[in-house]
């Protein structure tokens, strides 16, 4: 059976996400993501159209680095203001039933104790709906916020990651067993002591001691996303992640990417059916090619290449206001995300190539057209790439969403490409089919 694509919803909490200046589109709501209905009713909107996720992006700290301030990142509202991802689950939870929450913490500024609770507490409210996207940042701007001047070497972050990792399992797969909790009214014992254990965890970046104070939730760990790209990155992310997202357009390099994961993934004892692979991608279709044609151009009327140029100097780290139009941007060493600032070695890429790749205000690649059109493109793009699904960026919101949902579902599913109906279970079992808790061969399974 040709397989399933999967398809997350990909948002923030906030008014510009990546496709950047469109919150002035008339039709766009996105300015409300502050009431809670805003969310619920997305929520729901997501569910009716069989989405299988919620994959909420964040980040802790602003993006000062184009000209050294802050005035576009804060007139074009490039991911400011933002607020907690955590605080939506809840009420999004109670208005549906199937559909998963991939949720972004930074860990860097975590405790491993405490994101292991609340993590695990929504898993019980949302009955094994969370995802964990897992960063470790890449912004000076957020290492101030918390009393430093700059961002740790970018492979000690991934070293942190790998030990903040290792408590948070010490805590949600070791400390009780399954059957710890009876909740026996009549013997009076709620929980049977001899089946709650105390972790101890001695690091070089943490210490812990003591037992969870959270019982089993249904997933135990949340199924873990992770975006790592660097060869740093790759290795993380093939240790550790169930989802894993990639970044690019071209069908070739990402095929490679694919295999790559493939090799890495069968080096840490994984096989590839343990994650699925996302790209992110934005849409924009309507009843017909021509309509879909005519969307675009009037979005593009409302899209701020320039703000979507602020996003990109944060995310390498380089003010990329200081290249005149056509100069070749040159490569610089920064502690920001490795794998998009390599493209300067190998690419010849001036601010007026880059506005041109922005020209809906974000760099995620456009798949313009009819919905039928749209499916045949994402099918192609998935079968020959081997990736497993599509991370949907938003446009003009929520209307992006629902046409994606009136014109591209259907019409994927005509081609036998998407779910009818949601499978039942967590979000694990979902993906996987094989039991709401990590598979033996997880790092995670492994005691200390
Ligand atoms: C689809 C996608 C979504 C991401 N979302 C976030 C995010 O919400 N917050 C964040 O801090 N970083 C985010 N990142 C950045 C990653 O966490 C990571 O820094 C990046 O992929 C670079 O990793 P590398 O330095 O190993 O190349 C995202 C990356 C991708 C590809």
């Amino acid at each position: 059976m040709p397989k399933h694509i999967l398809i997350n919803a990909f948002d923030m909490n906030c008014a510009g996400h990546i496709n950047h200046g469109l919150w002035t589109h008339p039709r766009d709501q996105s300015a409300q993501f502050n009431q809670l209905k805003y969310w619920t009713d997305l929520a729901k909107t997501l569910e009716q159209g069989l989405f299988d996720g919620l994959f909420i992006a964040d980040i802790l700290g602003v993006y000062d680095v184009y000209q050294n301030n802050l005035d576009v990142t804060l007139k074009e509202s490039v991911q400011l203001p933002s607020h907690d991802p955590m605080t939506l689950i809840s009420a999004m939870a109670s208005v549906t039933k199937h559909i998963s929450f991939g949720v972004t913490v930074n860990l860097s500024y975590e405790q491993p104790y405490t994101l292991a609770r609340r993590f695990a507490s929504l898993d019980h409210l949302t009955q094994g709906r969370m995802g964990w996207n897992i960063v470790t940042g890449y912004l000076d701007s957020a290492e101030r916020l918390f009393g430093r001047q700059h961002l740790r070497d970018h492979d000690v972050r991934y070293e942190q990651a790998d030990e903040f990792l290792n408590v948070c399992y010490q805590y949600w797969e070791h400390s009780w067993q399954d059957n710890a909790l009876l909740h026996d009214k009549k013997a009076r014992i709620f929980t049977d002591p001899s089946k709650v254990h105390s972790v101890q965890y001695h690091g070089n970046f943490y210490q812990s001691q003591g037992v969870f104070q959270v019982s089993p939730s249904p997933q135990r760990t949340p199924v873990l996303f992770q975006a790592g790209a660097s060869n740093k990155g790759m290795s993380f992310a093939t240790q550790h992640a169930e989802c894993i997202f990639i970044g690019g357009d071209q069908i070739e390099h990402i095929k490679q990417h694919v295999n790559n994961i493939q090799q890495q993934l069968l080096e840490h004892g994984r096989d590839r059916s343990e994650v699925k692979i996302f790209v992110g991608i934005t849409v924009v279709t309507a009843q017909t090619e021509q309509q879909a044609d005519d969307k675009l151009k009037e979005y593009q009327s409302y899209a701020s290449p320039e703000a979507g140029l602020a996003h990109y100097s944060s995310s390498v780290g380089i003010d990329l206001s200081q290249y005149a139009e056509h100069d070749a941007i040159p490569y610089q060493k920064t502690n920001s995300i490795q794998s998009i600032n390599q493209k300067f070695k190998t690419q010849e890429i001036t601010p007026h190539s880059l506005k041109k790749q922005h020209q809906l205000g974000g760099r995620y690649p456009l798949f313009v057209g009819s919905g039928q059109h749209i499916a045949q493109q994402l099918i192609h793009f998935l079968d020959e790439t081997g990736i497993d699904g599509f991370n949907l960026t938003r446009t003009v919101t929520p209307e992006s969403y629902q046409d994606f949902i009136d014109y591209v579902i259907p019409a994927l599913q005509q081609h036998g490409r998407y779910k009818t109906q949601y499978n039942t279970g967590t979000l694990r079992d979902k993906f996987f089919q094989k039991g709401a808790q990590l598979p033996s061969t997880h790092p995670a399974k492994k005691p200390e």
